[in-house]
């Protein structure tokens, strides 16, 4: 049976044990408990929303025996940043806090040339949107690297170049589907590229590497590790480590897309306006207030949760609470948005305060393409 993950799609992955069986991924629970040896691991982690991992290991034995370990993630510059983006970025922050050193990849190759967006558009967008917000956010400037895919050194280019020789276009073509543009095939090996480059000498030499991504962007991912294993000897490349995440369900009900205003909170809504799109979004509650009462409602299909296990509640015992109440009738959705809206305004408001100077640090930690 065919089941291909789409990185370029907007469809929802609602089967995420396909993963494990068709991919080989792991269940991330079986490193929990290892990674709960050196730190607390964070809420995203240990709310199986960070559902799985390859080689996760790696950093385990990293931090056993004080080694340099890396962080490698990228960032698509369309659109507006909104929670949906925000749980690499926590991660990200997570790992850096941990003395992981942190590359960022802002995909503007890839958004040119895969998304057709504009180059004035996109750098602007890359730069205010999501630097900015990840600043704001926490991410600190010590041992960060943050580049335009268009605009680094000549080392990383040279990857995408030799990569070339070692991959065929049958491979590519059960990794990404038939309709495969030249657009495509570059932005691909620079992804590897990204993945894999971290490791070289001129960038610090080799150090165990992981990638925190969404699950669409496994493909990828098994890419860079097909593309290590071939250049194992000439350039002494090895296998990424890498996270999965699910992703979150929009407020009505699809994917959080920054294509639909309606399905997302981003992080430059006015706190206000944020607060009434909690208040229209779809639950997981019954029709009346009456059912709800005596069925409870379903956190684990609504919406108002996730916002609230993803992001907003980061004390488990609270947000366990929140999830009984919910399920045994005691809470009724008017309530329960009402409580998740007043969260979301003190968050969005905090995190604007801090933004303003993050905009100006943004443009200092990155150099801007000049076109
Ligand atoms: N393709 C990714 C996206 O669509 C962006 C990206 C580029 C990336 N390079 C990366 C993600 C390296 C992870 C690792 O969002
Ligand atoms: Fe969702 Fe809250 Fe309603 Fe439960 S009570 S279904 S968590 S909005």
């Amino acid at each position: 049976m065919e089941f291909r993950l789409d990185p370029w799609g907007s469809e929802v992955i609602r089967e995420y044990n396909k993963l494990f069986k068709f991919f080989g991924i792991k269940p991330f629970k079986e490193v929990l408990k290892d990674l709960s040896r050196f730190v607390e691991p964070h809420m995203l982690m240990r709310r199986g929303i960070v559902f799985g991992h390859r080689d996760f290991e790696e950093v385990i034995k990293a931090l056993e025996n004080h080694e340099k370990f890396a962080i490698l993630t990228g960032l698509m510059p369309s659109g507006r940043m909104h929670l949906g983006h925000k749980m690499v970025i926590d991660q990200v922050i997570f790992y850096q806090n941990l003395g992981a050193e942190i590359f960022i990849a802002i995909a503007d190759a890839e958004a040119y040339a895969v998304r057709k967006l504009g180059r004035s558009e996109l750098i602007r967008l890359a730069i205010e949107e999501y630097v900015a917000n990840y600043l704001a956010l926490g991410l600190k400037t010590k041992n960060l690297h943050i580049y335009f895919q268009t605009n680094y050194s000549r080392e990383y280019y040279r990857l995408i170049q030799l990569f070339s020789r070692k991959v065929s276009m049958a491979e590519l073509r059960a990794l990404y589907g038939e309709d495969l543009e030249p657009g495509k095939i570059i932005s691909v090996l620079t992804q590897a590229a990204d993945i894999l480059h971290p490791q070289l000498k001129h960038f610090g030499g080799f150090k165990v590497v992981l990638v925190p991504v969404g699950a669409d962007q496994d493909p990828h991912l098994r890419l860079s590790r097909d593309i290590a294993d071939r250049f194992s000897n000439e350039l002494g490349l090895r296998r990424p480590a890498s996270t999965y995440h699910r992703f979150m369900t929009g407020l009505d009900g699809g994917k959080m897309s920054s294509s639909r205003p309606e399905s997302y909170i981003a992080l430059t809504d006015d706190p206000e306006e944020a607060g009434k799109k909690i208040m229209r979004s779809l639950t997981g509650g019954q029709a009346t207030a009456e059912e709800q009462r005596k069925l409870g409602g379903h956190p684990e299909k609504c919406p108002v949760y996730e916002v609230n296990a993803y992001h907003l509640i980061s004390d488990d015992r609270e947000l366990e609470n929140l999830y009984w109440e919910c399920r045994t009738g005691k809470l009724l959705c008017g309530e329960c948005k009402a409580r998740t809206r007043e969260r979301l305004i003190k968050f969005l408001t905090e995190h604007q305060r801090r933004l303003k100077s993050a905009r100006e640090l943004a443009y200092k930690v990155v150099e801007v393409p000049d076109f």
